[in-house]
């Protein structure tokens, strides 16, 4: 190991939390408001589609145990959370049957984590049938020593053994040893866009973690590709099926929201789901309400 860990941040503080959410914020996709691709409307859902696709494989392959980490970068609200819990939650039958040791249990940490909260968190799940799902979970993306802990946790040595140099009372009151070998696997799900990232330090920090993980960008950067994926899911997942409204009202929820887009406050699946309640409960008044709570000011 390079340099002790655990100097500080037993508590992360509000100045430092507040740092990184603004850090966060800027990093986080951008809409992009040109779109020069040539690609047609069929080829980027082929795309999209694809981009999910591999999204339930990887995670079906981190489950299994044959891939280590994953970083899943995207914008809100797409289905990010959504795609991965849906293949984490599946109860596995056959290998319930075979009482298979691959069999695994997972928890996902959402919101902000101190250096010292991660590396206990990483203590409870470092068995080998363990994966730790950090979904929107930037913090341990944005500081240092986390990044340090990651690094050791998820390196493509053969022994992953993770130290905690510094003393410390909560982690003795909690049985956690200063070292351990972390066998688990990770998945991380962040709007972060790594590529994007302009400062160099971050960057480099990033790409360190990047090279010990897989990394799958789900290339839903404009306003186009927004309202492909809304339209992808609704019509090929049956987003709305469960709301109670025919077929000509959920494609006026949708041409609403793609007539509209400029002004709406957010393009993603939420956005639609919030849109098909209104439509649902207010159906004589719903444009207007949604006018009023969805869009922005003219
Ligand atoms: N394939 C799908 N079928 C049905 N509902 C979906 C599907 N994908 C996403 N949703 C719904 O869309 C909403 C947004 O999805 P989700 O929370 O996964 O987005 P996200 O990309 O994780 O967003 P964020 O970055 O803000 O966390 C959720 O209410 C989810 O249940
Ligand atoms: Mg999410």
């Amino acid at each position: 190991m390079g340099r002790p860990l655990g100097s500080k941040n037993k508590v992360m503080t509000l100045a430092a939390l507040k740092q990184i959410e603004a850090e966060t914020r800027s990093l986080a996709q951008e809409p992009v408001e040109k779109d020069l691709s040539k690609e047609t409307d069929d080829e980027i859902m082929a795309r999209l589609g694809q981009r999910f696709e591999i999204l339930e494989d990887m995670t079906r392959a981190v489950k299994k145990g044959d891939v280590r980490a994953m970083i899943v970068s995207g914008p809100p609200g797409v289905g990010k959370s959504f795609g991965v819990e849906k293949v984490l939650s599946k109860h596995d039958v056959f290998a319930d049957v075979a009482n298979d040791s691959k069999l695994k249990k997972y928890e996902i940490v959402k919101g902000a984590m101190s250096a010292i909260g991660l590396y206990s968190k990483l203590y409870e799940y470092s068995d080998k049938k363990c994966i730790l799902v950090f979904d929107d979970c930037d913090s341990v993306l944005l500081d240092d020593l986390s990044l340090n802990i990651l690094k050791a946790a998820l390196d493509s040595s053969k022994k992953r053994t993770i130290h905690w140099n510094t003393d410390s009372r909560l982690l003795r009151s909690e049985g956690v040893p200063n070292s351990f070998e972390f066998k688990g696997g990770a998945i991380f799900i962040t709007n972060i866009k790594f590529d994007n990232v302009r400062s160099k330090k971050l960057r480099d920090h990033l790409e360190a973690l990047e090279s010990r993980c897989h990394y799958l960008d789900l290339t839903i950067d404009t306003e186009r590709e927004k309202l492909l994926r809304i339209r992808q899911v609704v019509r090929d997942a049956g987003m709305l099926d469960d709301y109670e409204l025919t077929d000509f009202q959920k494609a006026e929820v949708v041409d609403f929201i793609a007539d509209n887009s400029k002004r709406m406050r957010e393009l993603s699946l939420r956005m639609v789901l919030k849109v098909a309640d209104i439509r649902k409960s207010m159906p004589n008044n719903w444009r207007a309400v949604v006018e009023v709570t969805c869009m922005r000011n003219r």
